[in-house]
């Protein structure tokens, strides 16, 4: 089992100083709208590489009228067969570096991509509902969550590609570029973005296998595909890169890479595009997917992911509900989820987590109290 076995917020939204001790299995967050749920999932979404589930700037997740800077510090149990049986995570800002995202694991100073060697953190949010209607980039940093989970030093190579496609991109911008620097940068950005394509058709892959081979259940299956870059691995990425030179250098970026990929979904019993569908068909899509891969990513590494599931139980109905509280809990793994109300999740196990947020504590929910 990896869970999170206490996370504590300091200065963190609306978190002057919050503690919270949950259970393995299903943590439930419940409070009125601003009571600060989405702010404690968006504390574990920190815990892996990025920008968190909001994908805000760190200087706005510190707490308003706080020191300016933040931190989130978490105790990882992990799976009795991992040589230890905790880890220590903890990371934040500082007053002095508002902008600068610090790691700490096992108090030793870390990259934040090295988080994913020992938690992955897959979310929906209501944000999410308008995934399959806005640009390219919100589903591309959805597959990369996903192709992370399976595959941890993906992020590693996508800031790689990133950090050396800007170089280019800087270079290409100037008067006589040098010509070794810039067939340096090109092969450095051809080797890792073949490793982040690469990873990203191999979770493609194995989670259409395993979507195709699941029985049609009570969320709708959807059907995976990639657009927008073909040009096969390593070799060709660097000659595209090259023959583009002039191209790029004209329109001032690079045009073609694995940084314009996007995920097609389709909803495969209506046979329809995602982003035509309802939107509570394309909520139930995106549940599926990510119901799907949490099966996938806990047989292929023997990790579950830690779910994180805001406002999800309010806009299925009933017997969707228990549905995924049954399929859930069968799997096992930590999930945290939110909602207004405890009697949305009347129906889940005794041994849930169930904790009531208000003016920035947090306490038993008043149903458990006895
Ligand atoms: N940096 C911050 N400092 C202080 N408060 C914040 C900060 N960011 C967000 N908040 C507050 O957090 C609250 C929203 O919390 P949120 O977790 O989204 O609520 P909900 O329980 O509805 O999910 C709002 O009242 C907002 O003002
Ligand atoms: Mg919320």
């Amino acid at each position: 089992m990896t869970a999170l076995s206490r996370i504590s917020l300091s200065d963190f939204r609306s978190y002057p100083d919050a503690l919270i001790q949950p259970g393995g299995g299903f943590v439930v967050l419940t409070g009125e709208n601003g009571a600060g749920k989405t702010n404690v999932l968006e504390a574990v979404s920190l815990l892996s590489p990025g920008r968190g589930l909001r994908g805000a700037s760190l200087s706005e997740m510190a707490r308003s009228g706080g020191s300016g800077g933040f931190a989130v510090a978490a105790r990882l149990a992990l799976p009795s067969a991992a040589e230890a049986s905790e880890v220590d995570i903890g990371t934040g800002t500082t007053t002095a570096a508002p902008e600068r995202r610090q790691v700490r694991i096992n108090g030793a100073s870390a990259a934040a991509t090295a988080l994913a060697e020992w938690l992955s953190v897959l979310w929906l949010t209501p944000a999410m509902d308008r995934l399959f209607q806005e640009g390219a980039g919100g589903r591309r940093r959805f597959l990369d969550r996903l192709a992370l989970a399976l595959s941890p030093t993906h992020a590693v190579h996508a800031s790689r590609y990133e950090a050396a496609m800007r170089a280019r991109n800087k270079l290409l911008a100037g008067e006589a570029p040098d010509q070794d620097w810039l067939s340096a940068l090109e092969a450095r950005m051809a080797e890792h973005g073949a490793a982040v394509a690469e990873a990203r058709a191999v979770t493609v892959a194995a989670l259409s296998q395993r979507l195709a081979d699941a029985p049609e259940g009570a969320f709708a299956r959807p059907g995976l595909s990639l657009s927008g870059w073909n040009f096969g691995g390593e070799e060709a990425l660097l000659a595209e890169l090259r023959r583009a030179r002039r191209r790029d250098a004209a329109a001032g970026r690079t045009l073609a890479g694995p940084h314009r990929t996007d995920l097609l979904v389709t909803h495969l019993g209506k046979a329809q595009p995602a982003e035509r569908c309802s939107t509570g068909e394309q909520k139930a899509l995106l549940l599926g997917l990510v119901l799907a891969h949490a099966d996938l990513v806990a047989e292929r590494i023997g990790r579950r992911p830690i779910l994180l599931l805001d406002e999800v139980a309010a806009h299925l109905d009933p017997s969707r509900r228990a549905a995924l509280f049954e399929r859930l809990e069968a799997a096992g793994g930590q999930v945290w989820m939110t909602g207004t109300e405890t009697s949305l999740f009347a129906g889940i196990g005794a041994s849930a987590s169930m904790l009531e947020l208000s003016g920035g504590g947090v306490y038993p929910a008043p149903s458990r109290v006895t």
